[in-house]
C-alpha cells in the first residue's frame, strides 16, 4: 500500500489531488536515495520561507532538515535574495576560463580571510562531491609534481561519507554497497579516538606513508554515516601524525562549515589547519549549488612551475557560477551581521535540555547534541518509511535515516517551531511505530 506506483494518483490522505505537473512528471523523475518501487511518494512543494515547507495540498511542514543542512538562515532570506535578484540581471554565468567576475574573487578573498591559517587558495566547483574530486586530485597531483610517484592512496574512515562521484564514493565507507568494489582501493580504518588506536594510527602511517597520499576526514561529525561525534583532540592527532609522516590532511567540511557544529568552521574548534578544505551546502545558505576546494600554499607551490603538466587539469562549466557566489557572499554577510554562532549555542542548549527526555524511551540507545545537530540514535529502525510518514503527519519535516532520527534546523528557526520539532520526536519516538 505505501508504495509510489499506488499512491502516487491517490493524493494525499484527505483526498487532495496532487497538482497536474506532479501526476505527469513523476513518471519520469528518477529520486535519490531509494527504492523507487516501494518507496513512499515524495511530497509536492510550492513554497518555502523561514522554516516552513508549503505543500501543494496546503499543508505547512515545519522543517527539521533545513534541505540537507544548506539552509541555514532559512528559507527565502530576504538579503540573499536581493543579492541573487541583482546579480541575475547583471551576469548570471560566464565561463571562469579566462574570465573572472567580482562575485567570486570578492568571495575567494572573504574565504581566505575566514578560514584558519593560511588556507587561502579557493578553487570553485558546483557540488560537494566535486569538491571532494578535486581535493583528492590536488593530493594526488601534489606528490606527482614533487616527483613521487608511489602516493596514489588514501587513508579515510570508517563511517565517513564524502559523496556519491567515483572518487569520493572510494573514502566514504557509508552508503554505497557493492558499488565500493568497483573503486579503487584506499586504506580504512577506524577514526584513532583513544591512545591505544592512536598509537596504531601512528604505526600504520609509518609503515605505508610512503604510499599514502593524504588522510581524509570529516571533522568532529560524520554526518551522512551516521551523525556520529568525535572529539577535537582527534583531529589534533590526526594532524600531528600527518606532519610527522609528512602525509597531507584533507578536512570536508561540506556538512560542519558555516557554523553547524558551534564555531565557523569544525577545524576551528580543534585549532587545527588541514592542508585542503571542501565546503559546500550551507556556503550558499542553501540557495544555489556550490562548492570549494581551498588549499594552503604548500599545496598549490607544488603546482606553479614553468611545466604545462604541473597544472591543475580541472574547470567544471559552472565553476564560479556567479549567481551561486552573489548567494554565498550575502550568506557571508548574515554571518557577520545576524547572531549566527549566538543562535546555534541557543538551540545546541534546547536541543539538549528537550531531546534529554528521549533518553528514558525503549529502544533509544543514545541522544546526543554537537551545535546545531540533535541525534537521537535507536537501537534499529525496522520501518523507516512509517516514522517518516508518522513525522509528516505530526507536521514536521524529520526525515530518519539509517537507526538515527536528527534535528540540523536553520539556525534562525523561533523558540516556538523548535520546540514543536523536539516535541514531534519525543511523541513519535514514545509510540514504538519503529
Ligand atoms: C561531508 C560530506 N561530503 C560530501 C558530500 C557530498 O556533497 P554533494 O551532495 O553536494 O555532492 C556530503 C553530502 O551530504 C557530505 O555530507
Amino acid at each position: 500500500m505505501s508504495s509510489m506506483a499506488n499512491e502516487r494518483r491517490a493524493g494525499d490522505a484527505a483526498g487532495n489531488r496532487n497538482p497536474d505537473w506532479y501526476e505527469r512528471g513523476l513518471a519520469h523523475v528518477w529520486l535519490p536515495y531509494g527504492q523507487m518501487k516501494t518507496m513512499a511518494p515524495p511530497l509536492p512543494v510550492v513554497a518555502t520561507e523561514g522554516s516552513r515547507i508549503m505543500l501543494a495540498d496546503g499543508r505547512v511542514l515545519i522543517d527539521g532538515i533545513a534541505s540537507w543542512w544548506t539552509a541555514c538562515h532559512g528559507y527565502n532570506h530576504p538579503h540573499i535574495r536581493a543579492a541573487v535578484e541583482r546579480q541575475l540581471a547583471s551576469l548570471p554565468h560566464v565561463m571562469f576560463g579566462g574570465l573572472v567576475h567580482e562575485p567570486a574573487l570578492r568571495l575567494a578573498d572573504r574565504l581566505a580571510v575566514l578560514l584558519p591559517g593560511d588556507l587561502d587558495r579557493v578553487f570553485f566547483s558546483e557540488s560537494g562531491s566535486v569538491a571532494v574530486e578535486i581535493a583528492l586530485k590536488m593530493a594526488l597531483q601534489y606528490w606527482i609534481n614533487r616527483g613521487i610517484r608511489t602516493r596514489r592512496r588514501f587513508v579515510a574512515f570508517t563511517g565517513g561519507y564524502h559523496g556519491d562521484t567515483t572518487g569520493a564514493m572510494a573514502v566514504s565507507e557509508a552508503m554505497h554497497g557493492e558499488l565500493r568494489a568497483l573503486v579503487p582501493e584506499h586504506i580504512h580504518v577506524a577514526l584513532p579516538q583513544d591512545e591505544e588506536s592512536a598509537a596504531a594510527f601512528d604505526r600504520l602511517l609509518a609503515r605505508q606513508a610512503d604510499e599514502i597520499a593524504a588522510i581524509v576526514v570529516e571533522p568532529l561529525v560524520q554526518g551522512a554515516g551516521g551523525m556520529r561525534f568525535h572529539a577535537p583532540e582527534v583531529l589534533r592527532h590526526l594532524r600531528a601524525a600527518a606532519d610527522r609522516h609528512d602525509v597531507l590532511l584533507i578536512f570536508d567540511e561540506i556538512f560542519t562549515g558555516f557554523g553547524r557544529t558551534g564555531t565557523l568552521f569544525a577545524c576551528d574548534a580543534a585549532g587545527v589547519v588541514p592542508d585542503i578544505v571542501t565546503l559546500s551546502k550551507a556556503l550558499t545558505g542553501g540557495t544555489l549549488p556550490l562548492a570549494a576546494t581551498v588549499a594552503r600554499p604548500r599545496v598549490f607551490e607544488a603546482f606553479w612551475s614553468d611545466d604545462p603538466a604541473h597544472a591543475l587539469m580541472h574547470g567544471p562549466t559552472y565553476m564560479a557560477n556567479a549567481l551561486g557566489c552573489a548567494a554565498a557572499n550575502a550568506s557571508l554577510d548574515l554571518f557577520a551581521q545576524e547572531p549566527r554562532l549566538a543562535q546555534v549555542r541557543a538551540m545546541s542548549a534546547a536541543l539538549a535540555r528537550g531531546l534529554a527526555a528521549c533518553r528514558g524511551l525503549a529502544g533509544v540507545k543514545d541522544v546526543r547534541v554537537q551545535g546545531a545537530i540533535g541525534v537521537v540514535e535507536l537501537e534499529k529502525i525496522t520501518d523507516l518509511d512509517a516514522l517518516r510518514r508518522r513525522f509528516i503527519a505530526a507536521g514536521v519535516f524529520i526525515r530518519p535515516f539509517g537507526s538515527v532520527v536528527y534535528l540540523t534546523p536553520a539556525f534562525t528557526i523561533d523558540d516556538e517551531d523548535l520546540s514543536v520539532l523536539i516535541r514531534a520526536v519525543l511523541e513519535v519516538l514514545s509510540e514504538r511505530i519503529w
